[in-house]
């Protein structure tokens, strides 16, 4: 099948994005493609539009964005069995699906198989558009082998017994990793705005405490006291910084400190995932690892947990999406504003 495609293209780094023709994606045995009908923003996208090689070393241009999508499936490959065309989906479109035929701010774009769900009749194309970066992220640091290692999410959970911090709950992959590891049996306790505080106890954690506040650090290892933690997931924070010549530097986080005291004061789990770099002094027997991914090792989110979890309604869209406007014209206006700050918010656009 042959189509045209259009994409928002970013030519240069700092320059707007700028929308026109593309190469309809190439499909490969154990791939879909998609019509891409809501996208989603992250902070790489702008970051990667701001900052160019000097923030990632590996990027070219002219480039195509995006890491989130939603619409319907238009081809399979000779080798999926999930998906038949016409099937309504999200999913996370990375390089390993073909380059930048696998990037989701473009009318069609590659999706592998093992990356995409079915969402249910009723949920919005611009609801199930805020999942896929945000899920792989809070996967990744919750349940890879050299992160937490956690138990896997099921339907219905398994209590496990211990409990879990997840600091800065209301950012959009905490929202995901919270559902995660409440669905894996963790008892989670997580940090936000006040404002916030009833959101993050409807997505399932059990208490919500302000990072803002002078105490954080006691007032949780109070509300540890007595448990066994799991660890520690450090999401909120800062795109990394780098020199005049692209080295990443290392950056302060006061988030990653501030959980690394609170797993070194409590029982259990010494160690401190974190979406952001970690800084180099930790405390005696604490360890901290900088978040990457994806990883090809989880084939239980998408597949296994995300279709049947999001049918059942145990698992919820979250971050709430806010629309910002239709079209691939609105993907720069949606990245300004994603990078002007959200609050339990995912930036989407509709096509
Ligand atoms: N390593 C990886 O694989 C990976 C993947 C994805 C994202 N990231 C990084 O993870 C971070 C989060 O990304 P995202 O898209 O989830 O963010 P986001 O949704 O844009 O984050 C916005 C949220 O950040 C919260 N926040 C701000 N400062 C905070 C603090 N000091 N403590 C706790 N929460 C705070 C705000 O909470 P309130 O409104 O409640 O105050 C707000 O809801 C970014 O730095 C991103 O670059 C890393």
């Amino acid at each position: 099948m042959s189509h045209s495609n259009t994409a928002a293209w970013l030519t240069a780094a700092k320059a707007p994005l700028s929308v026109g023709p593309a190469p309809y994606p190439t499909l490969k045995p154990d791939t879909i493609i998609v019509r891409n009908k809501a996208v989603a923003i992250n902070p790489a996208d702008w970051a990667m539009q701001e900052r160019g090689q000097s923030l990632f070393p590996g990027m070219t241009f002219p480039c195509r964005l995006g890491c989130d999508l939603a619409g319907e499936v238009v081809e399979v490959g000779s080798e999926v069995t999930r998906f038949k065309p016409g099937d309504r989906v999200l999913g996370f479109p990375w390089g390993m699906a073909g380059g930048d035929d696998a990037k989701a701010f473009q009318e069609y774009a590659v999706v592998s198989e093992y990356f995409a769900s079915l969402i249910p009749d009723e949920m919005a194309f611009e609801d199930a558009a805020v999942i896929p970066l945000g899920l792989v992220s809070a996967s990744n640091g919750l349940f890879g082998e050299q992160f937490l290692a956690l138990e896997h999410p099921s339907i219905p959970a398994k209590p496990t017994g211990k409990s879990l911090l997840i600091w800065g709950g209301s950012t959009s992959v905490g929202c995901n990793a919270i559902q995660l590891a409440v669905a894996a049996g963790y008892e989670v306790i997580t940090t936000c705005s006040p404002k916030n505080f009833a959101y993050m106890k409807k997505l399932g954690a059990q208490q919500a405490f302000d990072y803002a506040s002078p105490t954080i650090v006691q007032d949780l290892i109070a509300a540890f006291k007595g448990k066994t933690m799991a660890g520690a997931y450090s999401i909120a924070g800062v795109v990394m910084p780098t020199d005049g010549s692209g080295n990443r530097l290392a950056a302060s986080n006061a988030a990653c400190e501030a959980c690394m005291e609170v797993v070194a004061q409590s029982s259990g789990a010494k160690f401190v995932s974190s979406a952001q770099p970690v800084p180099e002094k930790k405390p005696e027997g604490v360890d901290a690892k900088f978040v990457i991914g994806p990883m090809k090792d989880k084939p239980f989110v998408f597949e296994k947990f995300l279709q049947e979890a999001l049918a059942k309604g145990v698992f919820i869209p979250a971050p709430e999406a806010l629309v910002v406007g239709t079209g691939l014209e609105s993907v720069q206006l949606a990245m300004d504003t994603q990078k002007k700050g959200v609050s339990a918010k995912k930036i989407v656009v509709t096509l």
